[in-house]
């Protein structure tokens, strides 16, 4: 039986960079489910045909194929072969993934395509309804949060130090929006689950973040040991 840990919460949370520096302490695979959901918003954006985002993912959902490989334990995405990893970093593409990200089919093609990495590795796989929905029986779950501001505050810094021009309203703003849809949606919104550790990183650097998530772990571990 592989082990898995899930880990969810809002965009700018820091689920990504624990998720991943918790794959490498356990020598797990750390699968980025965003990643996915950006994928198919980048094949959509790319489109230039006229229509509804809704009606081209009708039309060409099934021309997608989304793969993930692994280069020295650093999660790459392929978009129908192709290495998208850089592509999908960009804040419109964040945007557009979320809106895809309502799509029943979108979910469901993503989902088994999520559930059937865990059957076969041992993962820290982070999202927004891992723990709710792709893997309910997650050893451990984890809910990482902060507040909107921090959040907001936390992609400006790493914007301006990308070089990029940045501006923290609107990308507060974003946040907010972004929130609402992902926790609003019919499917699988975002949503703690009742058995999920809540941890809260608004006033906790990256360490004693993910101190407190090895403690649950190890913890949780221990007990089914
Ligand atoms: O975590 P992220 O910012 O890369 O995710 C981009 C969008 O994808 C997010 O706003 C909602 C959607 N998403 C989702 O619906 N379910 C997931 N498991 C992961 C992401």
């Amino acid at each position: 039986m592989y082990k898995s840990i899930a880990i969810d919460g809002p965009s700018g949370s820091g689920k990504s960079t624990i998720a991943r520096l918790l794959s490498e302490k356990l020598e797990f695979l750390y699968i980025d489910t965003g990643a996915m959901y950006r994928a198919i918003a980048l094949y959509i954006d790319r489109l230039k045909s006229e229509g509804s985002v809704e009606t081209k993912i009708e039309k060409h959902l099934e021309d997608i194929d989304i793969a993930i490989r692994h280069e020295n334990g650093i999660q790459k995405i392929c978009l129908n072969g192709e290495d998208v990893s850089d592509d999908i970093r960009q804040e419109a593409i964040g945007n557009l993934a979320s809106v895809i990200s309502v799509n029943a089919n979108v979910r469901e093609k993503l989902v088994a395509l999520q559930r059937n990495i865990a059957k076969k590795h041992n993962v820290v796989m982070d999202g927004r309804d891992i723990a709710t929905t792709v893997l309910p029986n997650a050893d451990v779950k984890i809910f990482l949060t902060a507040k909107p501001h921090t959040r907001a505050l936390r992609r400006y810094k790493e914007l301006l130090e990308k070089g990029m021009e940045a501006d923290i309203n609107d990308i507060e703003a974003d946040i907010i929006k972004r929130d609402e849809r992902d926790m609003n949606r019919e499917i699988s919104p975002l949503r703690q689950a009742t058995d999920a550790y809540v941890v809260d990183s608004s006033d906790k650097d990256l360490d004693d973040t993910l101190t407190e998530i090895l403690f649950y772990v190890k913890r949780k571990f221990d007990e089914r040991s």
